[in-house]
């Protein structure tokens, strides 16, 4: 098929099977024009809650699939590539962090999205880059606690907090390929763009940074700030949506240490239109967790979302 027979293919299978397609904002362009909803995934868990539409094909990664399928177990969840997942959520699983948590008894778990249902089901809430400073604050302070599985987003709110979260040793790979070296140099030879990037790079180079927020916060950023050239130290998807709210603004993409490539990641950019096509006439690949499961794994979840509705951070 063509591409835009693909294109028509999905948009008839959504119609007729009455299809809610949720697309991140680092899945390709394409992608992001058929999506019903583009968001992070703070949105788009909000967005899993709410529809009533009996099947969800989540573009995105497997880790947000399932959060969709436990925010809305009635309904069947699609995921059009199953090995799309993410090196965060690998760093991670349910039995290791169930061991860490025995070896430090007065700690709680925060775990950032980015984690499999088993590694929720351990966590006593749930945070995304949009919510986390929030959330943390909004905790009493001698509270000890644990953070998984992200490292620099732990150690940027360590920063900002003046907490000791304990942190998991996991990282973003796409993100914390980044080097601050290579910004300083942009940044050198263009002096009048600010430096965006997400809280998953490290530490360095969020030293270099102008402004550090969720895909969502950097995208409010740019629409707002006074300038017209903008520095985007994060994954080459949201250059979509970038460019389509700011017409008249110039985004320099920065790229990863091993390439001057743009900086992918590879899991978001597994989906593809003829992979959507199919996921949406078969069915499959479906994703099935076990009702104990989904109930372990949503409570720290819908404390997610209750407190960031009391914190005023989403609605
Ligand atoms: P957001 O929570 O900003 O959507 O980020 C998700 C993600 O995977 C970033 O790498
Ligand atoms: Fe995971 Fe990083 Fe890809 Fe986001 S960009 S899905 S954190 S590997």
């Amino acid at each position: 098929m063509t591409e835009n027979e693909l294109k028509n293919e999905i948009l008839r299978l959504k119609k007729e099977k009455d299809i809610v397609i949720l697309g991140h904002y680092y899945q390709i362009d394409e992608i992001q024009e058929l999506s019903d909803y583009v968001g992070d995934s703070l949105a788009l868990a909000q967005e899993a809650q709410r529809t009533d539409a009996p099947i969800i094909v989540f573009c995105g990664v497997h880790f947000m699939a399932e959060t969709a399928k436990i925010l809305n177990p009635t309904r069947k969840v699609l995921l059009p590539d199953r090995n799309a997942s993410c090196s965060l959520a690998e760093s991670c699983s349910g039995p290791d962090l169930r061991k860490f948590k025995q070896q430090h008894p007065d700690h709680i778990v925060v775990s950032y999205v980015n984690c499999s249902a088993e590694v929720k089901a351990e966590s006593d809430l749930i945070c995304t880059s949009g919510n986390a400073e929030k959330l943390i604050n909004a905790l009493p302070v001698d509270q000890k606690i644990i953070f998984a599985p992200d490292k620099n987003l732990g150690s940027y709110i360590n920063r900002q907090t003046g907490r000791n979260m304990l942190l998991w040793d996991g990282v973003c790979t796409v993100h914390d390929a980044l080097e601050a070296e290579g910004i300083l140099k942009l940044k050198q030879s263009n002096p009048d763009a600010p430096v965006v990037a997400h809280p998953e790079c490290n530490a360095a180079v969020l030293a270099v940074s102008d402004f550090i927020g969720s895909t969502k916060a950097m995208l409010n950023y740019i629409q707002t700030a006074p300038y017209k050239r903008f520095i985007v130290a994060t994954e080459s998807g949201i250059l979509y949506e970038m460019r389509k709210n700011n017409p008249d603004k110039e985004f320099i993409a920065v790229s990863s240490k091993e390439s001057c490539a743009c900086l992918d990641c590879a899991y978001m950019k597994m989906n593809t239109l003829e992979k959507l096509y199919l996921c949406m006439r078969d069915e499959q690949p479906e994703i099935l967790l076990d009702a104990d499961l989904i109930e372990r794994a949503s409570r720290p979840i819908v404390r997610m979302l209750d407190m960031s509705k009391q914190l005023g951070i989403i609605k």
